[in-house]
């Protein structure tokens, strides 16, 4: 106890100290960066905001060094803050100067923690008194986030009021070769890329069942059992890289994965394309719209990525309200949508609401002792990729367009209903027991997130 107390004694001085001595301006040496003449003039303000009362935990190198950062526990507290803050998001000199833009990851982060009164965190302010933001600097940073976000080419579809949203409406098309979509339809749905004949993509990838096969994990060939859920291909664009772990970088290199997987469909490359290329359909159509390689490897997963394009959902009711129809939601479902914003955007934004980070299952409490089981190797997530301890149990944020019919949830598939998940996520990530109201909100927002593909409501494609 004696040591705790010293402990807090010794940090909670260096704090007083830090304090005294930023009020007193002895830290003159690290005068803020000054913003190029190109950023907009509002940034000028954020980035004084950020070089003040964020730099010292979120760019390493550039921490104005407190008095007390020498004491070796202090220290150690102080790398600690350095680390995990910069590790979530990282201002180094080129964002402070506007010279490097923030991505939309940064600004969904940033977001969360000023809307929620996150940062800075309550410890460094307890004796930090000139740390904290004011409410003048918490709507300059917010007015700034919308701002950018509004340049995006993703709001180009959104009504003006809602241009400066998390989430943007997908487009209503996308430019592709229609010949080379057609082909990789053809593929997709071609038994003949399996072993023995049986499975096809769609198989797991049903366009009728949200882009998935509605079960807890996929039946691969001669009904192997997988280990995880198979996650929608429609919107899959919007990923930053494919598969739960992200370990395929794109669409073209992960469609080469499940042919030559034994559990999935059990396939040789070479015997598949002896076997497509006995198909003078597609002798033909290779020759046509790959008239330098042919029907190789390359070219058919090629053509089955070009399809994978063509499989957006827009036109939701969700994506007509951001378009400026604010009737085609319910009460129920935009009130969904401001507790959907207040607590989820940091990590499902962007126009798919997902797809592009990795994010730990499990942030506040630990999912896996709540499902009870074993740990299976795929648990593990993104680790089994980077072999980082910080990855461990981290996946690719999933997509939640359509998540109405991309049931059940999770990587595990552990979970059956909308409302179950979005509870857990509550408890997991946010540390939040929310009402069954609330709850209720939220997966009537979550509803109206269900599109079209080629002008046909997935609602109705299922039956
Ligand atoms: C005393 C150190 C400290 C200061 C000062 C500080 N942060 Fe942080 N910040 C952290 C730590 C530690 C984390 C990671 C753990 C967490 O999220 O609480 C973090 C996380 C974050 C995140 C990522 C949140 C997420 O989604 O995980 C953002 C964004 C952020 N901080 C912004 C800011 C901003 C903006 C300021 C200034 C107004 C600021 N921080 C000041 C320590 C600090
Ligand atoms: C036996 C069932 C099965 C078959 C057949 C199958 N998949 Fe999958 N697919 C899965 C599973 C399971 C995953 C998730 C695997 C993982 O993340 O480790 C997945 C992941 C994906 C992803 C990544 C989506 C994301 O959000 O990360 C895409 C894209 C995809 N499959 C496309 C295809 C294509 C194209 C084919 C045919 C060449 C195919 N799949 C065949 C089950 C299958
Ligand atoms: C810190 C990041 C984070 C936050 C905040 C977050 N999620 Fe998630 N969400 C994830 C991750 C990661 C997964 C995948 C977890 C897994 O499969 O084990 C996920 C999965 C889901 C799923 C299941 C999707 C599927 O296809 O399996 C739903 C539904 C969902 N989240 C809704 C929400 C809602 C609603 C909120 C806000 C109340 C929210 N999430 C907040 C990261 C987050």
């Amino acid at each position: 106890m004696k040591i705790i107390r010293f402990i807090l004694i010794v940090v909670l001085t260096g704090y007083l100290l830090f304090s005294i001595s930023n009020l007193l301006g002895i830290n003159d040496e690290n005068a803020p960066i000054a913003v190029q003449p190109r950023a907009s003039k509002d940034y000028i303000k954020v980035s004084s905001i950020l070089q003040n009362k964020c730099v010292d935990c979120h760019s390493p190198g550039m921490t104005r060094m407190p008095i007390y950062s020498e004491l070796p526990i202090a220290k150690r507290l102080m790398d600690n803050d350095i680390r995990q803050g910069s590790e979530r998001f990282t201002l180094g000199p080129k964002i402070y100067s506007g010279e490097e833009a923030f991505t939309p990851l940064m600004l969904a982060r940033l977001e969360h923690v000023i809307s929620n009164n996150k940062m800075p965190p309550a410890k460094y302010l307890a004796m930090h008194w000139n740390g904290s933001l004011s409410a003048d600097e918490k709507q300059t940073i917010l007015t700034w986030i919308a701002n950018e976000r509004s340049q995006h080419p993703w709001s180009n579809e959104s009504a003006e009021n809602y241009k400066g949203e998390a989430i943007q409406p997908l487009p209503l098309s996308v430019e592709l070769n229609p010949k080379k979509v057609a082909l990789g339809n053809q593929l997709f749905h071609d038994t003949l890329l399996s072993g023995d004949n049986t499975l096809s993509c769609a198989s797991c990838h049903a366009l009728n069942k949200g882009g998935t096969d509605q079960a807890q994990v996929s039946i691969g060939i001669r009904d192997q059992q997988g280990p995880i859920n198979s996650p929608t291909v429609y919107n899959a664009m919007y990923n930053l890289a494919q598969f739960w772990d992200g370990r395929a970088k794109d669409l073209q290199a992960q469609a080469a994965g499940p042919v030559a997987n034994p559990i999935e469909m059990g396939a040789d490359w070479d015997k598949v394309i002896t076997k497509l290329n006995q198909v003078s359909d597609y002798t033909s159509a290779f020759s046509k719209l790959y008239p330098e390689q042919g029907l190789t490897q390359t070219t058919v997963t090629d053509a089955i990525a070009v399809f994978e394009e063509s499989l957006i959902t827009p036109n939701s009711r969700f994506d007509q309200y951001l378009r400026g129809n604010e009737t085609a939601l319910n009460h129920d479902e935009k009130a969904g949508y401001v507790l959907f914003k207040n607590n989820c955007t940091s990590c499902h934004f962007g126009p798919a609401l997902g797809g592009l980070s990795y994010e730990k299952m499990g942030v506040k409490e630990d999912y896996f002792a709540m499902r009870g089981g074993d740990l299976t190797e795929v648990d593990n997530g993104r680790f089994n990729v980077t072999k980082n301890e910080t990855d461990r149990h981290a996946f690719k944020v999933p997509v939640l367009r359509n998540v109405e019919l991309t049931y059940p949830y999770f990587h595990d598939g552990a979970v059956n209903e909308l409302s179950e998940a979005v509870r857990i996520m509550g408890v997991t990530q946010l540390g939040k027991r929310f009402s069954e109201d609330d709850i209720h909100k939220m997966v009537s927002f979550l509803k109206t997130l269900t599109g079209n593909y080629n002008g046909i409501s997935l609602f109705i494609l299922k039956q």
